[in-house]
Order: C-alpha cells, then structure tokens, then sequence
C-alpha cells in the first residue's frame, strides 16, 4: 500500500474533523458517484463513516480526473483530500479531492450487485457479504457491538466474573423440543440452549458470574424474534432472590440504553430511530404479576385490540407480548408465571406454589420478550422429582443435582438475546439485520 504523504496523514471518516483545513488521507471504497458536466461529486465510505468528496476538473490533475470519472460503485481507493467543514453535510464535513489511486475497478461488465435503488430482502440475505457495507447495516453493527460492549461492561464492573460454560452438551436445558444435535464421537450430544445450568455451578464456586456466548435454538418458528443461532448473556447470583434478579435487570438494561445513547448517536440518526424513545429507559421498570397481565389482555380482547380471547395457563403469544409491551414507555417485567408453562429448574413461589419465581422482561414498543429468568430451585428433593417429571436423563443431571447437594443456596439469574434487543433499541422490524450472518429456519449461505 502506498503510505500518507507527511503532508496528507491517514485519518478515518469519523475522526476528520480533527484535520479541518489539512490534506488528509482515506482509504475506502466509491459509495456512490454523481456528475455534473466538469463536477464529480464522489461519496467515500471507509468503515467509519460516509464523506462527499468534491473534484472540478480544474482542481486535479487530469489522470485524477479520468480515473474519477465513471468510475464504478465499491471500487476500493485510497484518496487524498482537502477537509473543509461544510454544515450541510451529514458528518459536517466534505473533501476537496486532491489525488486518488483505484486498488481494485470494479469491472462495468460484473458491477456491485447492490445497487442504492430498492431490493428485496431475500435478494439483500443471499448477498448479505456484500449488504454489511451499507451505512444503514453498519451501523445497526455498530450498535450491536455498543449493546455486547456495554452489557459486558455492566457485569465486569459490579463484580461479576466471566465464566465460559461449554457448546457442546450432553443434555438439555430449555426443553428437547428445540436441540440441534450433534455426533460426539458416535456419543449423541448437543449444541447448547443457554449456559445457565453450568453457571449455576460457577456462581456457587465464584458468587456473581455471567457469561456470554452464542446459543442455539432448533426452532421451527419462522416468525421476525427467531433465529436458531443467538447471542445470549447470562448473569447468575448466590444468594439473591426474585426481586434483587428484577433490580439487577432494569439496572443492567439501563445502563446498555444509554451507553448506546452516549456513544452511538450518530449510527442512530444514521437507522433514522429516534433518541427520545430511548432516553426514558432508566429505573425502575413496571412490575407485573402474569395474573394481572392475563386479566388486562382479556380486557383488550373484549375491547377488540387482540383477536383471540387469552387461555389462563399458557404462555404468551406473539400477538399477546406484542400488545403486552405496546402498554409501556418502559420494558414491563411479567413475574410468577403458572409453574406448568414454565421450564423445570424454576423456584415455585412459598406463598403459592402453583407459581414459579420467575421474570420475563418485554421491551416496549411491542418489541415482545427480551429476557427470561428465575430463582432456581434449591431443594434437592425437589429437583429430582421435576426431574423425573420432566422426564429428563437423571444420569446426565447428576452434576446439576449435586449442586443442590453440597452447599445449596438460594440464587437467580437471567439470559438475555443480544438480537432482540437490537431489534428493539434499533426499531427494527425483523431480527435478521441484527446479526452478521443471521441463521434462520430457511437460511444458512452465506
Ligand atoms: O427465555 P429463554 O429461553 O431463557 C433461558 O434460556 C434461560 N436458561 C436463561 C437464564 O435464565 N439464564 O431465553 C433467554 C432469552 C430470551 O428472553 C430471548 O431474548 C433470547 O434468549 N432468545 C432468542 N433470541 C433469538 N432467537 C431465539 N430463538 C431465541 N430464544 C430465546
Ligand atoms: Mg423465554
């Protein structure tokens, strides 16, 4: 690569305002390209950010001018410029091109396939190598990795330790109706659903860990909240109990708002989401029993607002969570489900047992469930009975019913799906666009 000229140094799009006035350096790619007569008007993109470069014939060099000139979309360039603050501008900024090498023509006879008129999304899937590069889905990436930095952060910072639990599992964790399985050397395993039972054990060894993982799901839902591999945090704590798991869980969400706020202003304005919605999310959050939450839907369904009237005893729907969370500025934390709906691990409540001590938090906006989480049963009686009930491999979860043999306590924990909450803090409509390479019922290329 030809290096910055002392008097043209390498800078980033984002960083450019640091040269106002000075020749600098980009390296990118030819976002798009207008002409006018003797007038170029190249759009620069290098990772960073977007730049309107501006080129007369008079101001370059003729080679520069000819190399400009019809030059094609994605090409990759090094460019060198004058910055000049332009407030028009969408970063404040504009270049008064100077110099430009192509690196690589994108021949005219095989162009980008993407183009900036309209496409469908199955066309934008199939060529999602190439969809990351656009300004929106770029900083929807942006942001995705603020929400992964900022919630690792929570935890690192309020005394959390990072416990890895494995992928590959010899049992189930979130029911055997949604396992990928896998050969493990002629032995059946699994890829994992969630850490949490592992972490259980690390939390009683260390007190307060998470972990942060991808998890899978062999889920035969096609609907825009499913993909069959996710991203999931998940805190576990000793010795806390239902209502110190909701007080960590608004704390944690909070704190992942507003350092998207903080930081990723300009990737929000870039997706067109508006700042205001987000603003409002801090502590504390709604808390709402399921009961409560049954007799509201049942009154929106007698109102018209829901379809059909909701069954006490299930689990919400999509169309129930969605008109749930429509409710609320904030997320809304539904607690105390009926045991039944609920997975095996999860404490009945003392004052009523035919409830679990549970949370699912619902992202405002109709945005639906964003967490999951319990206390955890702590009698060794009991686990091995839901155990057997469940009909799950006893041999499998001696470990787990170790755990509750040998110093059990008390203690509750969380996961939380990195894409939903991308999907919502980003006003997507399809949680698709929230990871690179999402995997769905029907797609796994690229
Ligand atoms: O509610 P879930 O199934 O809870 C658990 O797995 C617990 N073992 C977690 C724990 O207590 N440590 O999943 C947790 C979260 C959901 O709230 C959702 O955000 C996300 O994981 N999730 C999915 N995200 C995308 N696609 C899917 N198929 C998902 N399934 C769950
Ligand atoms: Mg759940």
């Amino acid at each position: 690569m030809p290096e910055e000229s002392a008097s043209a140094p390498v800078t980033t799009i984002s960083t450019i305002g640091q040269h106002e006035g000075q020749s600098v350096t980009l390296r990118g790619w030819l976002y798009n390209l207008r002409e006018s007569g003797k007038l170029l008007f190249p759009i620069f993109r290098d990772g960073t950010g977007t730049i309107q470069g501006v080129a007369h014939v008079k101001s370059v060099s003729p080679e520069v001018f000819e190399a400009l000139k019809g030059l094609t979309q994605e090409s990759s360039v090094i460019v060198t410029g004058k910055v000049r603050a332009d407030k028009r501008a969408p970063g404040g900024y504009e270049l008064d091109v100077e110099g430009l090498q192509v690196v690589q023509r994108v021949p005219e006879s095989d162009p980008y396939p993407i183009t900036p008129k309209e496409h469908g999304v199955d066309f934008l899937m199939e060529h999602r190598h190439l969809w990351v590069r656009s300004p929106r889905q770029a900083s929807i990436l942006r942001i995705r990795a603020e929400i992964m930095r900022a919630a690792a952060e929570y935890f690192d910072t309020n005394g959390f330790i990072r416990t890895d639990p494995p992928i590959l599992t010899p049992a189930a964790c979130e029911g055997t109706s949604t396992l990928f399985p896998v050969d493990y050397f002629g032995d059946p395993a699994y890829l994992t659903q969630s850490g949490q039972l592992y972490i259980e054990s690390t939390a009683l060894a260390l007190g307060k860990v998470y972990s942060f993982g991808p998890t899978f799901r062999a889920e035969k839902s096609k609907t825009r909240r499913h993909l069959t591999e996710f991203w999931m945090i998940e805190p576990e704590v000793a010795f806390m109990d239902l209502d110190g798991l909701l007080d960590l869980a608004e704390n944690f969400i909070s704190h992942i708002v507003q350092s998207v706020l903080r930081n990723r202003a300009p990737e929000l304005a870039v997706i067109g989401r508006d700042p205001a919605k987000l603003a409002a999310i801090t502590p504390p959050f709604p808390r709402l029993r399921y009961d409560k939450a049954c007799e509201m839907l049942n009154q929106a369904h007698r109102d018209g607002h829901l379809e059909a009237p909701f069954e006490y005893g299930n689990d919400f729907g999509s169309p129930d969570e969605t008109w749930l969370s429509n409710q609320y500025d904030k997320p809304v934390m539904v607690h105390r489900y009926p045991a039944d709906v609920k997975a095996f691990y999860m404490e009945p409540d003392p004052l009523d047992s035919r409830y679990a001590l549970c949370v699912d938090v619902l992202a405002p906006e109709g945005y639906g469930e964003i967490i999951g989480g319990s206390q955890r049963v702590s009698s060794f009686e009991l686990l091995n009975s839901r155990i057997d009930h469940h009909k799950l491999p006893k041999e499998a979860f001696q470990w787990y019913l170790d755990l509750r043999r040998y110093g059990s306590v008390p203690h509750s924990g969380f996961g939380m799906g990195i894409e939903r909450v991308v999907t919502w803090i980003c006003g997507l409509d399809h949680v698709r666009e929230t990871i690179p390479f999402a995997r769905t019922l029907h797609r796994i290329y690229p």
